[in-house]
């Protein structure tokens, strides 16, 4: 093989190999999002509404377009979270580790 056919495949196994990475890199995103989800259905719905949008509570703001209007770190901040041991975090009595935390505030910022 000339040095150039090495080099050639060596590029396209490269490639092929980013490519896959960037699969697996989407598929764990997506399962973060769903982990976020299934969260949010427990601590959160019943006040914000399924989609984030409930209208029933007047003091209550709407969550729809959060991620485009506040940070990660500024809702974060306005969840008030209360490190109750260094990896557990409590949030309106429920209690959250930092992973389920980054997780639900990524699925809030895309509601
Ligand atoms: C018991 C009802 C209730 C529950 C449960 C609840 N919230 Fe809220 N949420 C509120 C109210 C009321 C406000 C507005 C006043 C405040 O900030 O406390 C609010 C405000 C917010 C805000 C700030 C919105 C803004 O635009 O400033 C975010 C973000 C939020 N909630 C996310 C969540 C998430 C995520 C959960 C689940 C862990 C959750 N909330 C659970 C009632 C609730």
């Amino acid at each position: 093989m000339t040095f150039t056919r090495v080099a050639c495949l060596a590029l396209s196994l490269a490639a092929l190999s980013a490519g896959a990475d960037k699969k697996a890199r989407e598929k764990e995103q997506e399962a973060r999002l769903r982990r976020g989800e299934a969260s949010y259905g427990m601590a959160c719905a019943r006040c914000h509404g399924e989609d984030g949008n409930l209208g029933n509570y007047a003091y209550i703001r709407t969550l729809g377009g959060i991620g485009k209007r506040l940070t990660h770190k500024e809702i974060r901040q306005r969840l008030r979270p209360l490190e109750i041991t260094p990896d557990e975090i409590s949030i309106r009595s429920h209690i959250f580790t930092r992973k389920d935390l980054d997780e639900l505030i990524a699925y809030v910022a895309s509601l």
